[in-house]
């Protein structure tokens, strides 16, 4: 299951543009020099045949063992022979991965009494969103590497409790859309297209849900084109994790997740309450636009020098930033539609997410720091269960150019 290719470099021939030198954010040009190590794994096989769902959760996959920093963490969902599947066959809605402790020994299994979930550093209501890295149908083109001299710390030995050893869980999402009367409305979980009218817990919906994932929970189905016959299959999220061990020349980060969804009180800052998703009316004024915008207002509770960022949204999603107090730009993410039929370049939907690698130092979240947060939807139509999240990396320190010079690879 686990193929190693050992060292190699992301990049070892270009050592210009690690420090000052960083001629923009908003792009990805920049190259890592410090030599990652890089290995493939695969979560355990799902099966999937037309209209039909499935949101697994997977304890104890494998992943790369240590005292490490993640350095980058990428997906797809692929057939028994390896080949990447196309959106509009199998959409992923979501991927997930979690980190937790686990008594050593124990089985694969979750067992609620003793796991101790890490979420990242906030700033949801109980670690919704507690995720290390998580994207939906945009995986294949949203670049995640963390630039150097930073990364994701885990597998510190001194922080896992005695007896215990960490492990990681990954969720899965998916919707095979193969033969359904309507695709879109399949991604979106449409209540009208599943026949359900109770959740996965068995609590009936409100009367006037629409949909949104408690209808598209594990095993139901979206309703097919009448006579559609299609095989049935088995699927796999491959993902490959990049990663160093872990060293003094590493500077760690913080991971932040936000949802556009969430309210807060000013007299309250801790109290959080994210939805996850909402829902997109038709609204077009006038010689306008058609545009939906979301906004909500977080504080940070503590700031720091913002490494990376990047926003998840769904199909009709406009783009999505996070502003300062003052109304600077943070970052602003924006969808990339694909344009064709292949694996990563599906026509109409969103392959990928442009992300934020601001020049080092150059952009400083204050601590405390009240952020907006928007998030833009095409509304020329209505669209059901829609996510507005954005993700940042938050490091404390400045890179050292000293240090970083001696640990040149070359
Ligand atoms: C969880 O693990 C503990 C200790 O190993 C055990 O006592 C308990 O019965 C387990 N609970 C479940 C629900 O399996
Ligand atoms: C919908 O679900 C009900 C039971 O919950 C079942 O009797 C019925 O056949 C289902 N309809 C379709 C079209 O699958
Ligand atoms: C979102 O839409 C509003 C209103 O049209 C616009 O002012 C803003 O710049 C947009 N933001 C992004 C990130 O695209």
């Amino acid at each position: 299951m686990v193929h190693r290719f050992g060292s190699w470099s992301l990049c070892i021939a270009i050592l210009v543009l690690v420090l000052s030198s960083i001629p923009c954010s908003n792009s990805v040009r920049i190259k890592n020099i410090f030599k990652t190590n890089s290995a493939v794994f695969s979560s355990p096989e799902f099966k999937m045949r037309p209209g039909s769902v499935i949101n697994k959760y997977y304890y104890n996959i494998d992943f790369s063992r240590g005292h490490i920093a993640v350095k980058s963490f990428n997906a797809e969902v692929v057939d028994e022979s390896g080949h990447p599947v196309p959106l509009y066959e199998t959409y992923l809605h979501h991927w997930v991965i979690y980190r937790y402790y686990q008594p050593k020994g124990n089985p694969q299994k979750l067992n609620e009494s003793n796991f101790e979930l890490l979420g990242n550093s906030g700033v949801c209501q109980d670690n919704i969103l507690g995720q290390y890295y998580g994207v939906g149908s945009e995986t294949r083109k949203t670049p995640t590497f963390v630039p150097d001299p930073y990364g994701i710390e885990v597998g510190n030995p001194a922080e896992i409790p005695d007896g215990h050893e960490e492990r990681w869980m990954v969720n899965v999402h998916a919707i095979d859309t193969r033969g359904t009367e309507d695709g879109l409305g399949c991604t979106e979980c449409r209540r009208e297209l599943y026949n359900v009218s109770k959740d996965e817990h068995g609590r009936p919906l409100r009367p006037d849900y629409k949909g949104g994932l408690l209808c598209c929970y594990d095993e139901t189905q979206c309703r097919l084109r009448k006579g559609f016959q299609g095989a049935k299959r088995s699927l796999y999220l491959r993902f490959t994790v990049e990663w160093l061990y872990w060293s003094d020349f590493i500077l760690p980060v913080k991971i932040y997740m936000f949802d556009v969804t969430d309210t807060w009180d000013p007299l309250n800052p801790a109290a959080h309450d994210c939805k996850i998703e909402y829902d997109v009316a038709k609204s077009c004024e006038a010689g306008r636009r058609c545009i939906d915008s979301k906004r909500t207002r977080v504080t940070m509770p503590t700031g720091g020098y913002l490494v990376y960022g990047v926003a998840h949204q769904h199909t009709a999603g406009a783009g999505s930033a996070l502003y300062g107090e003052d109304g600077r730009v943070i970052c602003a993410s924006i969808p990339i539609y694909g344009k064709g039929n292949e694996a990563g370049n599906e026509a109409g939907y969103v392959v990928g997410m442009s992300p934020c690698y601001p020049q080092p130092g150059s952009v400083k979240i204050l601590d405390g720091e009240t952020l907006t947060h928007e998030s833009n939807y095409s509304s020329s139509q209505e669209h059901i269960g829609v996510m507005g999240h954005f993700y940042i990396l938050v490091a404390d320190q400045l890179p050292n150019p000293l240090k970083l010079s001696m640990h040149s690879p070359l």
